[in-house]
């Protein structure tokens, strides 16, 4: 099999930059969406570049050509300027969906936040992120393209002992606490992009040693499961 494309906005972060090596690893070929002055580390300078704005839409739409897939890792960086969610995972993931409806990219995988949509949250101290999160899903849900989004808890830099780590995957809303490494988030991004059941769901995801590693297809049945019990109590 040839390897895919695999678009990756926001390669600059801590955790685009993961999903970008772990495509690397999985014989995958990240083409890295990045901003005129972003920085990335060595492991990644052979890997295609597109250096460009989200606003820009004709460079946009000429980054996404031609690749299988699109993981949105963008989010706003901490900032005193508080329009930043706004901007950035509101509007910036609505443009990048929207050249992916104009050149037929139709996978996208986007990370968000547990808590998504919540109003009364701490982090909404930082200009409403967690609404404005929720805006950028909506536009997914609403594209018609064949997306995930992955929610992660509180995101470590740990990169140690990751092997022995299972991730709790969960729908919507149903987690609140609890952190993931951001490898490991990069491979849920991954993973997902390899499980056609995760297309069309919202998936919460953190991690600990005491949960058993599953593999993502086996996770959406239990998913199924409980939401199945959980309407027939209603
Ligand atoms: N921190 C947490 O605990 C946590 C928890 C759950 C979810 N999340 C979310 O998970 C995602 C990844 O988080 P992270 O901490 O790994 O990311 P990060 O290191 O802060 O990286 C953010 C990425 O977005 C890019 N970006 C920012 N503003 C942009 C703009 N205006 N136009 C284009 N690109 C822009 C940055 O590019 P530059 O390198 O050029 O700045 C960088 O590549 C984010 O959406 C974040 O909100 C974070």
């Amino acid at each position: 099999m040839s390897p895919r494309t695999i678009a990756i906005s926001g390669a600059s972060g801590k955790t685009g930059f993961r999903i970008a090596e772990e495509a690397l690893a999985s014989g995958d070929q990240p083409r890295l969406l990045l901003r005129s002055d972003s920085q990335i580390p060595k492991s990644l300078e052979g890997c295609e570049q597109q250096r460009l704005s989200l606003q820009d839409s004709p460079a946009l739409d000429q980054a996404l050509h031609g690749a299988d897939a699109l993981v949105i890792a963008t989010g706003a960086r901490p900032s005193v300027d508080l329009t930043g969610p706004m901007r950035v995972d509101a509007w910036g993931v609505q443009r990048q969906i929207e050249s992916c409806q104009r050149v037929g990219l139709r996978r996208v995988v986007l990370v968000s936040s547990l808590c998504s949509g919540r109003w009364r949250h701490p982090l909404n101290l930082f200009g409403l992120i967690l609404v404005w999160k929720r805006v950028g899903e909506r536009s997914l849900e609403r594209s018609g393209l064949d997306w995930t989004v992955i929610r992660p808890g509180g995101l470590s830099e740990r990169e140690d002992a990751l092997e022995t780590e299972g991730i709790v995957w969960t729908g919507p809303d149903q987690q609140d606490s609890q952190s993931i490494p951001r490898r490991l988030v990069a491979r849920c991004c991954l993973e997902a992009l390899e499980t056609p059941g995760s297309i069309g769901r919202i998936l919460e995801v953190t991690s600990n040693t005491q949960q058993m590693v599953q593999p993502l297809s086996e996770a959406l049945l239990s998913i199924d499961a409980y939401g199945a019990a959980a309407a027939t109590a209603r």
